[in-house]
């Protein structure tokens, strides 16, 4: 890795994984009544995730402020709906897998009716965490609300799940040859991989330039590389599906394919994909070429996100 990414994650994940590990979600009654509820959230916030949308927050508030600690209920707030997220995307009725971050999936330790509801719980906690344990003014935790309700909904996150599923089996069915169709259905991919996972990687971003009060010209740049590095994150994550080692990413492989899942390895083949993303990388380095030295610590991530092997 990197020298300086390695830096960056050992300062950074530490304190990042204290803070998740140290949150209380249940009061001592709900503790009492119902114990699974808060080892099901802890689960799967605590186990093994990279921590990619924390870091990003860090990182970005890192361009303007140093005490990169105030970023800490924001980046947690992202992990958490992460985390839901993924909770989701394992169920039965969506991807039905089996493992997550090393582990066997939430349902199939608590049950399909507990890991819905530890998704809805971690949900709602990331915005309490905004809300109330932010330290900025009253507009600025507005923003932040805002930004996470937005790329996590029905145009975010959300919808590109909703895209991502009733889009299964479309490559089959489809005659892709016929070029028209295959324009057609590169934008639907593009927009699925943007919602379902570059949002929440824009919004993590977003998020730390704006608790640390970034201008218009800086917000724009870090727009613009966030949606380029977010489809290019979800690209490597379908090249890994098919390619990728089951014990190093913690989690099935080859769902994708047998799922008829719309990816970039089904339309555009493995070499097609790769292609696209080195095509986002050099892209992504532009958009952060002109921030100079303070961004190195972006760059080297931008590049881990294309490498990374996890
Ligand atoms: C996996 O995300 C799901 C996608 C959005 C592609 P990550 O690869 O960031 O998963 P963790 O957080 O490290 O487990
Ligand atoms: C899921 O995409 C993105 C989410 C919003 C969770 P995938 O279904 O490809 O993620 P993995 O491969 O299971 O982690
Ligand atoms: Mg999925
Ligand atoms: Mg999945
Ligand atoms: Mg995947």
């Amino acid at each position: 890795m990197n020298p300086v990414l390695k830096n960056s994650f050992a300062t950074y994940l530490p304190p990042v994984n204290r803070y998740l590990r140290g949150l209380s979600f249940t009061d001592a009654l709900q503790k009492r009544l119902a114990p699974s509820q808060e080892k099901a959230m802890h689960y799967s916030v605590d186990a093994r995730g990279k921590r990619l949308r924390p870091i990003l927050t860090i990182m970005a508030y890192r361009l303007l402020a140093e005490d990169w600690q105030r970023a800490l209920p924001v980046a947690a707030a992202y992990e958490l709906v992460h985390t839901y997220s993924l909770i989701h995307d394992d169920l039965p009725a969506m991807d039905d897998d089996d493992w997550r971050r090393g582990e066997p999936t939430n349902h199939k330790v608590f049950g399909e009716a507990l890991a819905i509801l530890t998704g809805d719980a971690l949900l709602t906690e990331a915005f309490r965490l905004l809300a109330e344990e932010v330290e900025a003014a009253a507009a600025v935790i507005v923003k932040l609300v805002a930004t996470l309700a937005r790329v996590a909904g029905g145009n975010g996150m959300v919808g590109g799940q909703v895209i991502d599923i009733l889009s299964e089996g479309v490559v089959i069915k489809e005659n892709t040859k016929d070029n028209e169709n295959q324009e057609d259905l590169l934008e639907l991919l593009e927009t699925l991989h943007r919602r379902k996972t570059g949002a929440m990687i824009t919004g993590a971003l977003l998020a730390g330039a704006d608790l640390a009060g970034c201008d218009n010209d800086l917000r724009l740049r870090l727009e613009k590389f966030g949606r380029l590095i977010g489809l290019a994150f979800q690209v490597a994550d379908d090249i890994l599906d098919e390619v990728g080692d089951q014990a190093s990413l913690g989690k099935d492989i080859g769902s994708d394919r047998e799922l008829d899942k719309l990816t970039f390895v089904s339309l555009f083949g493995l070499e097609g994909a790769r292609q696209k993303l080195l095509e986002l990388k050099q892209q992504a380095l532009l958009q952060i070429e002109p921030l100079g030295a303070k961004a190195i610590e972006l760059k080297a991530l931008a590049e881990y996100i294309v490498d990374r092997d996890r």
